[in-house]
């Protein structure tokens, strides 16, 4: 394989760190453009050179300049829904605008191949049938789902204008190590911590909502395949809805928590069921699911067990 440098925004974040380790990993020279909103350093590969910023900065031009990429893959992003909906100045800010500056620059630096990280849990809304494949209609009901799609939208004009290679990719619900247990998204997370430190979880609404649950090590092979081959939009999901009930159930039984959850009232702008159809991803790019819910989620117990103290 031909080794590159490779720029990645996120890099210090969640799934971000996990594909910096893997290019590493593979050999590729790595740099990380992150401004440590929800990231963090400790997540940051040593191999890989660091830029502390913003995709919002006029500055990242000066990035583009001296490292010179031939891959982006851009992770970095405003990533809560409710958050969106709070604030969608903001959310556009980053999601659309920082996109669209790397986006720019990747045009005129003549990037190869720009990877980007969307959302197929909520680009599509309430899907007409389950798993959704990418041949359903979008209909975002955040703002955060409309952003995503839109900086689609400009890499789809970009690759007509200006023939930029580029590669979507439309996530379920990824889970797994480094995964932030203190924001608002990352239900997995979120369980976790709370039973390893014998807190009682809340579930907003029924619990009978359906998401797609990827693990973080296969969403990386994702991203590697993409860096080869592939054009336009992929889901990356494993086909099977779980409700937010039955990963509380599965969660109990590996960290032998005691206790029942709290529910609290639904959220506004969440998609209720959606599970992802990849058959686009596994026909053109090869790509195959290698880890079980169950086996994903135990592992991702035995990393926070290894973060957190038990009280108890
Ligand atoms: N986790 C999921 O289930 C999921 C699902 C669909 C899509 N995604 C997308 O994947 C990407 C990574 O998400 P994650 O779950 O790893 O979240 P994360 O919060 O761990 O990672 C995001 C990273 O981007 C950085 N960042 C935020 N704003 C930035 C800015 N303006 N400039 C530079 N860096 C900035 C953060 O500091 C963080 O390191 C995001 O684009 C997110 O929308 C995630």
């Amino acid at each position: 394989m031909r080794q590159r440098t490779v720029v990645v925004t996120g890099g210090a974040g969640f799934i971000g760190s996990h594909l910096v380790d893997r290019y590493v990993e593979l050999g590729h020279r790595v740099v990380v453009v992150d401004d440590l909103t929800t990231g963090h350093l400790r997540n940051l590969n040593k191999a890989a050179k660091f830029y502390h910023t913003s995709v919002t900065q006029p500055a990242v031009e000066e990035i583009f300049q001296r490292e010179q990429p031939q891959v982006v893959n851009h992770h970095a992003a405003q990533i809560s829904v409710a958050d969106s909906v709070r604030d969608p100045l903001k959310d556009a800010a980053i999601n659309i605008q920082g996109t669209l500056r790397l986006i720019e620059l990747s045009r005129s630096y003549g990037v190869e191949r720009f990877i980007f990280s969307s959302s197929g849990g909520t680009i599509y809304g309430e899907p007409e049938y389950t798993p959704c494949d990418e041949s359903q209609p979008v209909n975002p009901l955040s703002p955060y789902a409309l952003s995503k799609f839109a900086a689609e939208e400009y890499l789809e004009l970009y690759r007509k204008t200006y023939r930029l290679n580029y590669v979507t990719l439309r996530y379920g619900n990824v889970y797994g190590p480094r995964q932030d247990p203190h924001g608002e998204a990352g239900v997995v997370a979120i369980f976790i911590k709370a039973m390893l430190e014998g807190r009682q979880p809340r579930v907003f609404g029924s619990g009978d909502q359906e998401r797609d649950f990827v693990a973080v090590s296969d969403v990386v092979e994702a991203n590697m395949l993409a860096m080869e081959k592939g054009s336009g939009a992929y889901n990356v999901g494993t086909g099977v809805g779980t409700s937010i009930n039955r990963i509380f159930e599965i969660l109990k039984g590996i960290t032998k928590y005691k206790w029942n959850q709290v529910t609290a009232p639904a959220r506004r702008n969440e998609v209720f069921k959606i599970s992802l159809d990849s058959s686009r991803l596994r026909r053109e790019l090869g790509w195959e699911p290698a880890l079980s819910l169950e086996d994903g989620l135990a592992d991702t117990v035995d990393y926070f067990r290894s973060t957190i103290r038990s009280p108890g």
